[in-house]
């Protein structure tokens, strides 16, 4: 869609010249902002929290600000610090090392993040969970990362299928409990026991912090694996992007278990020193908005499917709040609607900056500064010390305005730097010194890029990636089903949803109850945002002849267009 460009207002004042900006920068200079710089000890715990916990004018400041519908906490720097001591002392206790994985299962809350800091500070490696999972995605997650220990609730215990998993030693569990064994650590019992004082566990930046898992089109998903180096990126970002500044009131909307929750819900924000927002409980317009008015949140990083939602609840529900301490707005994880950023304009006065990034880049690449002018729809330009371009499947760059493979010239900070035991996947996502997405983009003559789509069949839905593999595996799990082909339908709210096209073993009979179940024993097995809104019943699934589901074909056919070709589908 073509739009005028929304020019930068006066105020953001920190990025002038975009172009000079990028000639000068360079990540050497980004290093000296860090402790590790000067003192050669690394670790992320410390520069996020300790450093400012040691700082006299900081230590009583409000780190973190938890508002949930049935609790508000206050937490400053220093209550962090100790707080996450305790809970590091409580790990090296039970023998976790540096380098073991510990996984977080549970909603957000103020224990959760005393827990992943603890975490860094005994040097092992994090991986949260989103707390819908159920059971096949919680196994299939620590089964492939070995995870030694879990930090859950006792709410969560019924989905963690312990028989199944030999290498997890302990599990702690945050809440009463009735059933005792061995195997089971009490929080509180232990944290209040436990030393406020910790050494912390100094690592190299290269050594690990963080697994995500994220999806792909194929296999189970995959563990994509973070060091600690990539603070250097989440601390510029934090600085160019974010544009954060001492006295910010900063809210990032995003769950931990996604990598939008670590990298620009605890690391940025905390690298900088600013006070952090975190919302537990399920959104609605209203206790959204009350979250900026009451917080007089600033500075506000978010996502297009919440504010679609947004959108469509009517100006009558903002018009209610006080918007007014609002200075910046940025959106992250699926294609922002041109619409959405116009409607901004007009409820609170300020443009939403689309940022694009991925999993894998573990920070931001390409994005809206604050003194851009704005082109809607498009996602922006590379940060500095980033190099984008849109190359052919040979990894040539191709000229402005042709469609291609987003792509990144290897190099920069944040970068993955394995797929956990799977060093093939790795190698997989390079060619010819790039960094090749998964997306289709073009960039234009002014060097803004793009989005087009994924050339996988990688599904978006409400911004959160689901693999249609891990989803087809689940249904055919359901007795009924005999053979499973998922895609992602274009939605005008979830971006897209996810529809499911099975057929049925021999003595089962369509009917909507037959559906129904089927989508809950997905819903129940895997999770909610990976059950199929949509289930069809069909005679046979489209295949190659080596037996490939063709779900482009599936989506030709959902989506009434032509079907191209056709000459490997099996007859
Ligand atoms: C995929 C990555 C790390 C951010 C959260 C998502 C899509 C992300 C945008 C954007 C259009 C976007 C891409 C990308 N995506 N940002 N601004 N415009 N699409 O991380 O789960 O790893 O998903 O999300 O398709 O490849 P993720």
């Amino acid at each position: 869609m073509d739009m005028q460009p929304i020019p930068a207002r006066e105020g953001n004042h920190n990025l002038k010249d975009y172009q000079a900006k990028r000639k000068a920068f360079s990540w050497e200079e980004v290093k000296k902002n860090f402790s590790w710089y000067h003192t050669g000890k690394v670790n992320i715990a410390y520069e996020t929290i300790d450093r400012h916990a040691e700082n006299p004018d900081k230590k009583n400041q409000t780190a973190l600000i938890y508002s949930a519908p049935d609790r508000e906490e206050k937490l400053t720097f220093s209550d962090l610090k100790n707080e996450s001591n305790k809970f590091a002392n409580i790990l090296k206790k039970q023998g976790v090392k540096k380098g073991d994985r510990v996984f977080l299962f549970m909603p957000r809350s103020p224990e959760f993040y005393a827990s992943f800091f603890g975490i860094l500070k005994v040097g092992a490696i994090a991986g949260p969970l989103f707390e819908a999972f159920m059971e096949q995605a919680v196994k299939d997650r620590l089964e492939d990362s070995e995870a030694s220990m879990l930090i859950t609730t006792p709410e969560l215990l019924e989905r963690i299928p312990q028989d199944d998993l030999p290498d997890l030693k302990k599990i702690v569990l945050v809440g009463d409990y009735d059933e005792k064994s061995d195997n089971y650590v009490d929080y509180y019992k232990e944290m209040e026991n436990s030393s406020d004082q910790f050494e912390i566990e100094w690592v190299d930046l290269e050594d690990g912090m963080l697994l995500h898992y994220t999806s792909g089109s194929t296999g189970k998903p995959k563990g994509v694996y973070h060091v600690h180096n990539a603070m250097i990126q989440h601390y510029a970002t934090g600085e160019w992007v974010i544009d954060l500044k001492p006295d910010d009131i900063y809210w990032c909307t995003a769950d931990p278990g996604w990598v939008t929750g670590t990298s620009y819900g605890i690391f940025a924000p905390w690298l900088h020193g600013v006070t952090n927002v975190i919302r537990g409980g399920r959104f609605t317009p209203e206790s959204w908005y009350g979250t900026i008015d009451q917080n007089n949140v600033t500075v506000w990083y978010t996502a297009p499917t919440a504010l679609r939602k947004l959108v469509s609840s009517g100006d009558k529900v903002v018009n209610q709040f006080d918007m007014s301490s609002l200075r910046h707005v940025m959106s992250v994880g699926e294609p922002l609607n041109p619409e959405v950023i116009t409607w901004a304009v007009d409820a609170f006065g300020l443009r939403i900056h689309d940022t694009w990034w991925m999993t894998e880049t573990g920070a931001m690449l390409i994005v809206n500064y604050p003194v851009m002018d704005i082109r809607p729809g498009s996602m922006g330009k590379p940060i500095p010390g980033v190099e984008a371009g849109i190359v052919d499947n040979e990894g040539n760059e191709l000229p402005p305005n042709q469609m291609g493979n987003l792509a990144i010239k290897q190099g920069w900070p944040s970068m993955m730097r394995a797929i956990w035991k799977n060093p093939g996947k790795f190698e997989s996502y390079f060619i010819n010194g790039w960094y090749v997405s998964g997306d289709s983009a073009y960039m234009d003559e002014d060097g803004y890029f793009w989005f087009q789509g994924r050339l996988d069949d990688v599904i978006n839905t409400s911004g959160e990636r689901v693999g249609p593999f891990e989803v087809e595996s689940k249904l055919i799990e359901h007795p009924a089903v005999a053979e499973a082909g998922v895609i992602g339908k274009p939605d005008p709210e979830r971006g897209e949803i996810i529809k499911a096209f099975i057929t049925l073993n021999e003595g089962y009979e369509a009917s909507d109850e037959l559906v129904e179940e089927i989508r809950q024993f997905v819903k129940l097995g895997l999770s909610a945002h990976a059950a199929p809104r949509e289930i069809e019943i069909k005679d046979t699934i489209p295949k190659t002849r080596s037996g490939k589901i063709m779900r482009r074909l599936l989506k030709s056919w959902e989506l009434g267009l032509p079907t191209g070709d056709t000459s490997t589908l099996e007859e």
